[in-house]
């Protein structure tokens, strides 16, 4: 058989088995803290919908209220956070803060938007809140 066949086959083998593994740190919850994580999640993903349709149609006021509400500093209250965020390692709670901490500057770059006229930091700060929900969901599971 072709040497560089075989080669190519294990290289193929191994880095798709690498891709696969799953390395993220499994977090134990106990299960009412765990679902209460998980509705919070589903409510991010949605205040992102809305806060990247309410840029698209220049509410940028609207858009930056939501950030600030359901994924920003003001939001740690309703989403019960202080008492979700004792229960997760450290890092894990970190990246959460610092999630929490991007989406209020998203709000104020949304306002800054509407006065220069400008989406490019609006869109740059986005991505940063972005970035916190890539850090956390690479590292860690619950499930
Ligand atoms: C501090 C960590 C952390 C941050 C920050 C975070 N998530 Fe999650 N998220 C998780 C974990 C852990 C899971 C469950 C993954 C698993 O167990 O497979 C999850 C699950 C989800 C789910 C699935 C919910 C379900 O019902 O199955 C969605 C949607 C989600 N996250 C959206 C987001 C969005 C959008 C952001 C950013 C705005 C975000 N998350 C930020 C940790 C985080």
């Amino acid at each position: 058989m072709n040497i560089k066949l075989v080669v190519f086959f294990l290289i193929v083998c191994f880095s798709h088995q690498s891709l696969a593994e799953d390395v993220r740190i499994k977090v134990d919850l106990p299960m009412p803290a765990r679902d209460h994580m998980m509705s919070n999640m589903r409510d991010h993903l949605m205040a992102l919908e809305t806060i990247t349709r309410k840029l698209s149609r220049q509410q940028y006021d609207e858009a930056a209220e939501v950030a600030e509400t359901r994924l920003g500093m003001s939001s740690l209250k309703s989403h019960g956070a202080s008492h979700l965020s004792s229960m997760l390692p450290k890092q894990m709670a970190a990246i959460g803060t610092r999630m929490h901490k991007a989406a209020s500057r998203f709000a104020i770059a949304a306002k800054d938007a509407e006065l220069d006229g400008g989406l490019n930091s609006a869109f740059s700060a986005l991505s940063e809140v972005m970035q916190q929900c890539v850090a956390c969901h690479s590292g860690y599971r619950v499930h």
